[in-house]
């Protein structure tokens, strides 16, 4: 893969600069011990299932995620399926929707074996978690959050749930069930890891008589690079712009054929004056392991319809092998859903080990 990944913004989102700047350093010297003694990580991630995951997800979370599994540290894939009704109010097809991650978490590479796929609704004391965590933020707290202000201002919804305002404190519980200490996220999530802090920090000081029961838990900020969709716009599933990781050859290669590029003739990479034939060469060169500079060279003058064959190429070689795995693994459903409830199952036993801790530093054992 490659290494140098060349530094494009990030998604923008409502996180002030300083604490992002925080955060990268931080993230450096993380990313260091990591390397160094990967055993000292539990590492928790997780996604909202609303659909099929794309190749926006796949670069700037999934290849993290396996990554850090393989270098050793222990992880916990996390399904969000009550966070996902904070947007709508009924969630079609969860299961199906279910299914699908965790085909395409296998797909890329997290292995069962080592990594623990979870779906949080199945797992009682994680949600228990959230009750007296709730106890220790204000509800001033609860609606400075950003990410959660910016996600009301997006809503389809036509009034705003109480779970809207509270999900990042069940993100909490999402988290510090199995005691994580990090957490690999974009910078839209940033808020949500602060809350985790903070209910982690206030936990102890309320009830840890001198001990730590929680960790409070660091951000593992990804420098996930910025792709755009094919009409130019941020990826996204609802706006039939993303190329999944389910999609076929034929179907990728409809898809960027139809992508917006721009009419000059030499392909450069300059994100800043041509975001759409910037995009391209990124996601070539992120395929390739080269960089945008190196594609955009190989195609000099040769116009958009050379770069989208050759970002074609480079997208269905790629992912050939995970799709390949995808469709294998389809044909057993059976052994999806055994996945997931194994990984409850697991996830449940852990849980129930942290909750009577809480409870016994509570003082509430009945
Ligand atoms: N809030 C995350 C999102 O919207 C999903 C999520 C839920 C999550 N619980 C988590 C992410 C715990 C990291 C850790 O994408």
């Amino acid at each position: 893969m490659n290494t140098a990944v060349p530094t494009t913004p990030t998604a923008s989102a409502p996180t002030d600069a300083i604490d992002l700047s925080v955060a990268r350093a931080r993230s450096t010297v993380l990313e260091d011990r990591i390397r160094e003694d990967p055993g000292r990580f539990r590492v928790l991630t997780g996604d909202r299932p609303t659909g099929r995951l794309h190749l926006g997800h796949y670069f700037g979370t999934l290849h993290n995620r396996v990554r850090l599994q393989n270098l050793g540290v222990e992880m916990f894939v996390l399904i969000a399926d009550y966070q996902v009704l904070t947007d709508r109010d009924v969630a079609d097809n969860l299961s199906g929707i279910v299914e699908e991650l965790v085909l395409d978490y296998l797909a890329v590479g997290i292995d069962p074996e080592r990594s623990t796929i979870l779906t949080h609704s199945a797992v009682p004391a994680l949600n228990q978690l959230l009750l007296p965590f709730l106890s220790l933020v204000s509800v001033a707290e609860l609606e400075r959050n950003p990410t959660v202000k910016d996600e009301i201002a997006h809503s389809r919804q036509s009034s705003v749930s109480g779970l809207m305002f509270t999900y990042p404190v069940h993100q909490a519980a999402d988290i510090l069930f199995c005691k994580a200490n990090l957490v690999p996220v974009g910078r839209d999530q940033l808020p949500h890891l602060e809350t985790t802090r903070t209910v982690a920090r206030r936990f102890n000081d309320r009830y840890g008589a001198g001990t730590a029961v929680f960790p409070q838990p660091d951000a593992l900020l990804s420098s996930a690079p910025l792709l755009l969709g094919t009409d130019g716009g941020k990826m996204s599933k609802s706006r039939g712009n993303a190329i999944t990781l389910a999609a076929d050859a034929d179907e990728t290669a409809r898809l960027i054929k139809g992508a917006r590029t721009d009419a000059e003739r030499r392909i450069a990479y300059d994100p800043a004056t041509r975001p759409e034939v910037s995009s391209l060469l990124l996601l070539a060169a992120l395929c390739q392991g080269r960089t945008p500079e190196e594609v955009a060279a190989d195609i000099g003058s040769a116009g958009a319809a050379a770069l989208k064959r050759t970002v074609t190429e480079a997208v269905n070689d790629y992912l050939a092998p995970i799709r390949a795995r995808r469709q294998e693994y389809a044909q057993d459903r059976a052994y999806l859903r055994r996945i997931v409830r194994e990984g409850n199952e697991r996830a449940t036993a852990i849980a129930e080990r942290t909750l009577a801790e809480v409870r016994a530093a509570m003082n509430s054992l009945f």
